[in-house]
């Protein structure tokens, strides 16, 4: 998703939106741009490539008023001329979103006589401000943004008016409050250590920033009031410390992440109680590893609360004209709440008459906004785009989610096995090396993760975590399913790496290890199940030792194994895990 940032103020626009464009990158990105005013005039510098790239044009620019993006392509490929911000007239435009509407729009302004020089869907903005520019700019972006169809968080700035006219619908925006100097950026890493105090825009508000103050307008231009919070986003924990990537040590901070979600989960349990009372089926939905935490959650109720629970991508969920029906309950499950297809089926959900729970380790995100009962995933910022602690953290969530719905006492035995997760979470992420296994697999035509339950959930997650960081081919595949159709795929050259810590079904697993070896496959498992390691003995080439758990939990153990394989992994190939290509830390656009 692209990232956007604006400043007005008494210090030099060029180092605020630069230092700020770099907090931006971990959201992913292709190019990056930025327009500064001073005196009246607007400088425009944008370029395919990093952030970096600007550097060497900002060092003799001196600005009051600036405005940056950073660019994930969606229409238009990464180039100069399609990085923001664009330009009509006097106006200068950064957006993030999609506007649907913009072919149509381009046509007609066209007809106009606008002279479009880029192949984006945000131009159009800037040509409809530039149109319905008659002084007062945000008069204009009022009139201007009532006119699109689809998403943004845009900024618009005007030679001579000394201010920045921002406007959010369906994209995440927030403004920044400092002495002398005001903000507006995407979401609050991006305002971390510069301004303590900011403010979450909502749909259809138009916000004024100057260096004096803000003023927030509904989309009739009245002026409307909002909340003035914390930044939850504390520059310190945004470093990476010892770490060489934030993927390392995110996976570091899984402990933590478990940790403090089940402290956490201690505030919301009564309101979650009496919002899930009734409540006779339910549904799991979120995108990529979310989804995967989704599958894990569908297990623990189905097991737990003996309610029947499915799991759905929310890609697919949304479009499938559900049936919810009374008593039906939606988990939407995503890290930033700012996914689009996460949102619009918690929408839907909310829409159709179910209790919307959101499971998000982001609070003040849109997906908050939509649900009756928002369980904290208390992760800490996540920088890395590939999720590591906020996936433990929703499993850690979604456990404790279950033993409500199933009447238990958080408190007891089974809330008991999971206050001793940290501890094996810790030692798994310390014990476990995944090098020679990871050197395997940067080798390997194809790698597959199998396992049976609740080891498939984490085989798929593992599969993607090796596609997202490393881009190697692969699959995660229920172990049973194998001799249906992996099977032919297997030879000397693929990499099958098994999950088993279910000591019922381990010998089943068992079976598709010598399945695999038996065709010149390479084998590796993951697994705490005693006896397992002395029979494949003479079969798998790699083991790796889990902490011993309840298999329920195995998740948070198994889990790391497999991130830290897609990690090693990556780096082994020389790829950046933090910033895998092509890819979004958050998909805010459809
Ligand atoms: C992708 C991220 O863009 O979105 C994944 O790269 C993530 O890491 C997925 O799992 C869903 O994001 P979220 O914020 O809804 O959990």
């Amino acid at each position: 998703m692209c990232g956007i940032i604006g400043y007005a103020g008494k210090n030099n626009a060029a180092d605020v939106v630069y230092k700020g464009l770099k907090r931006l990158e971990y959201r992913g990105y292709d190019s990056a741009g930025a327009a500064f005013m001073l005196g009246g005039k607007i400088t425009v510098i944008k370029k395919e490539g990093k952030v970096e790239t600007l550097a060497q044009y900002l060092n003799n620019v001196s600005a009051d008023i600036g405005i940056g993006h950073t660019r994930w392509a969606t229409h238009g490929k990464p180039s100069d001329i399609n990085a923001h911000p664009h330009s009509a007239g006097a106006i200068t435009v950064v957006h993030n979103g999609i506007i649907e509407n913009y072919s149509e729009l381009k046509e007609r302004l066209i007809s106009d006589g606008a002279d479009f020089l880029s192949d984006t869907d945000s131009e159009v903005a800037a040509h409809l401000i530039n149109e319905f520019y008659k002084g007062d700019l945000t008069a204009a972006v009022a009139q201007a943004v009532k006119m699109l169809k689809g998403s943004y968080a845009l900024m618009a700035i005007r030679a001579g008016e000394s201010k920045i006219v921002a406007a959010r619908y369906k994209s995440p925006l927030i403004v920044g409050y400092g002495n002398g100097e005001n903000f507006c950026a995407s979401d609050e890493p991006a305002l971390a250590g510069i301004c303590e105090k900011v403010c979450v825009l909502e749909d259809g508000d138009i916000a004024e920033i100057t260096a004096d103050g803000v003023n927030i307008y509904n989309g009739n231009l009245q002026l409307v009031i909002r909340s003035v919070l914390p930044n939850l986003a504390v520059s310190e924990s945004l470093g990476l410390g010892d770490c060489p990537h934030y993927m390392l040590k995110e996976l570091r901070e899984v402990p933590q992440s478990v940790q403090f979600t089940h402290k956490a989960f201690y505030g919301v349990e009564e309101k979650l109680k009496s919002a899930l009372s009734g409540v006779n089926r339910v549904i799991f939905t979120g995108c990529g590893t979310a989804y995967h935490a989704a599958l894990i959650g569908k297990r623990y109720v189905e097991s737990f609360a003996r309610i029947p629970a499915e799991a759905e991508t929310a890609g697919e969920f949304r479009y499938k004209n559900p049936v919810f029906g009374a008593g039906a309950a939606v988990f939407a499950i995503s890290q930033s709440g700012e996914t689009a297809d996460t949102v619009e089926a918690a929408r839907l959900a909310k829409a159709g008459g179910a209790k919307v729970v959101a499971v998000t380790n982001c609070l003040r995100s849109e997906l908050t906004r939509i649900a009756d009962v928002v369980v904290p995933v208390a992760a800490g910022v996540e920088i890395c785009v590939a999720a590591t602690k906020s996936y433990t953290g929703q499993v850690a969530a979604l456990y404790l989610c279950a033993l409500t719905l199933a009447g238990e006492d958080i408190g007891g035995w089974r809330g008991k096995l999971l206050l001793k997760m940290p501890e094996l979470c810790k030692k798994a992420v310390e014990s476990i090396d995944a090098g020679a296994l990871a050197q395997l697999c940067a080798s390997a035509r194809g790698v597959y993760f199998l396992g049976r339950d609740i080891d498939y959930a984490v085989a798929v997650e593992g599969s993607l975590k090796l596609k997202e960081v490393s881009y190697i081919a692969g699959e995660g595949y229920p172990a049973g399913e194998l001799k249906h159709g992996t099977l032919a795929l297997i030879d000397g050259k693929t990499v099958s790496i098994f999950i088993i810590t279910d000591g019922g079904l381990a010998g089943k697993t068992e079976n598709a290890v010598e399945q695999v070896v038996s065709r010149g496959g390479k084998a590796a498992v993951i697994t705490n199940v005693d006896g397992v390691e002395e029979r494949l003995k003479d079969k798998a080439d790699y083991f790796i030792k889990l902490p011993e758990c309840d298999k329920y939990l195995s998740p948070l153990v198994s889990a790391v194994a497999v991130q830290l394989i897609a990690y090693r992994t990556a780096v082994m190939l020389g790829r950046d895990p933090d910033k895998p290509r092509n890819l979004a830390k958050s998909v805010t656009v459809e």
